[in-house]
């Protein structure tokens, strides 16, 4: 099966042209202007007046997350088509490790779920909950199986949270077996004696959430985050970066040349802690951690974005239903189930806002949206770029497409969305993974368990 894309403006991480893409099978072929006139193809797109880029790859989402008592509301199924309709081809989702359970054990779990259900390819990250002998031994059998990198939490004591001697020991870890440590870097003591205090003098609304994780617990965890990390002699990847004290602390690792990274996501660029402290129990459904920051934030991260001290936009996608499931923290904001949807918007929420707003350039976007993942979690360069030989996860986006993001029309499975009615501009009208069509004139073609699991190498940073 050849296609050809033709008419198009082609933009990669370091180039934007005119030309035109042969896919021949799962892979492209060629990519040169005027291409068309010299080749026939069985299936031919005409992007004029589009931009040809690459499948997104969001390389932190959650499907079935266990969290709070209840599951995140979208699965491999629900949540991986919502991806491919927003333009992202492929997902790197969160494994976990259960209390008492061997890291294979986690591994297994998530590979069953996704298998069967997944429309487009998938990594997976495993959740570490407890560091010990065996399970640092463990680590080295993950990396052989492809998956290369390992989230540990500073937060939710009793849930997830590890202390800083776990951190030390993994880092330490894959300073021989090439792993990356990622980090959920906020003070889960300091605030958890917060919560119980806010909680005692009957402060229970959501915007307490917000209030009780300070951004100064951020910028304090993702500093020791670093400091740790540079005493291993490791890279380390903070993940949904939210605020300027973390921002600081990654900027000023780096400036002394410890290989630091970072990703921010959506919500923390666009929402606020107003979403949170919305009248009655709407605020619930702006509930995440970290929290939405002030919305003086907002305007560090882009700069981060564009200074490279934030080197990936990822969505940190963990919806809960807000009448069934948020409500289980009607009256304690501590139990509201923390997460956002996100997976579908994505894509063309940083282009509205980035590229569109004037923030950062296409290349730029290309780069934060599909590249730099690619690059960092050991898929590149077969995924996140357009080149003779790299996998056809493409998308066709219209720039001048204007709509309204809305739970009324969005794909995934949650009742709400945190951009309602959001006026966006910018459509992603045809997304293919190698070579099949998985979205176009507004249908749908995907098939669950279409989507292959990517064995993934070693952490790779990249030129650039
Ligand atoms: O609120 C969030 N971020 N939920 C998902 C779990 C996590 O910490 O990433
Ligand atoms: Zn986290
Ligand atoms: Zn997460």
């Amino acid at each position: 099966m050849t296609t050809l894309i033709k008419n198009g403006t082609v933009v990669t991480a370091t180039d934007m042209t005119p030309a035109d893409v042969l896919i021949d099978g799962e892979r492209i072929r060629a990519i040169g202007l005027g291409l068309g006139d010299s080749v026939t193809a069985e299936t031919v797109i005409d992007a004029t007046g589009r931009y040809v880029m690459p499948g997104g790859i969001d390389v932190h989402t959650h499907m079935e997350l266990p969290f709070g008592g209840t599951f995140a509301s979208d699965d491999f199924g629900t949540g991986t088509a919502a991806a491919a309709w927003g333009g992202t081809t492929t997902i790197v989702d969160f494994a976990v490790q259960s209390y008492g359970e061997t890291l294979s054990q986690g591994l297994d779990t998530w590979l069953q779920k996704a298998g069967p259900k997944s429309h487009i390819d998938y990594g997976l990250h495993l959740i570490v909950r407890e560091i010990n002998d065996s399970t640092l031994r463990e680590m080295d059998t993950m990396i052989d199986r492809g998956v290369t990198s390992f989230k540990l939490f500073m937060a939710y004591p009793g849930v997830f949270m590890v202390d800083d001697a776990s951190i030390f020991r993994a880092m330490s870890r894959t300073a021989d077996n090439g792993g990356l440590i990622m980090l959920h870097a906020e003070n889960g003591g300091a605030i958890d004696v917060l919560v119980q205090r806010y909680l005692a003098e009957g402060k229970t609304a959501p915007v307490n959430h917000g209030l009780t994780r300070p951004a100064s617990m951020e910028g304090e965890a993702t500093h020791r985050a670093i400091a740790l990390a540079e005493l291993a002699g490791v890279p380390v990847y903070i993940v949904h970066l939210s605020a300027r004290e973390a921002l600081t602390a990654v900027r000023e690792g780096r400036s002394r040349g410890v290989p630091a990274y970072a990703e921010t996501c959506p919500q923390y660029l666009y929402l606020s802690l107003d979403d949170l402290a919305r009248p009655g129990f709407e605020g619930a459904k702006y509930v995440c951690s970290p929290p939405l920051r002030t919305a003086d934030h907002q305007a560090d991260l882009w700069r981060g974005l564009v200074t490279d001290d934030l080197q990936v936009v990822s969505t940190d996608h963990c919806p809960f239903d807000y009448k069934d499931q948020k409500i289980l923290g009607k009256d304690d904001f501590s139990a509201i189930p923390n997460g956002l949807p996100g997976v579908e918007d994505r894509y063309t929420l940083l282009w509205d806002g980035g590229v569109a707003a004037g923030h950062i350039s296409p290349t730029r976007f290309v780069e934060l949206i599909a590249t730099a993942p690619a690059r960092m979690f050991g898929l590149h360069p077969r995924k996140g770029t357009l080149a003779p030989g790299a996998d056809a996860d493409v998308v066709v986006f219209n720039p001048d497409a204007d709509r309204t993001i809305s739970a009324g029309t969005h794909h995934m499975r949650v009742d709400y969305s945190a951009y309602e009615g959001r006026k966006v501009r910018g459509n992603p009208e045809v997304v293919m993974q190698r070579g099949n069509i998985l979205v176009q004139d507004g249908k749908f073609h995907g098939q669950p368990g279409a989507g292959r699991f990517l064995e993934r190498s070693r952490f790779g940073p990249g030129p650039g």
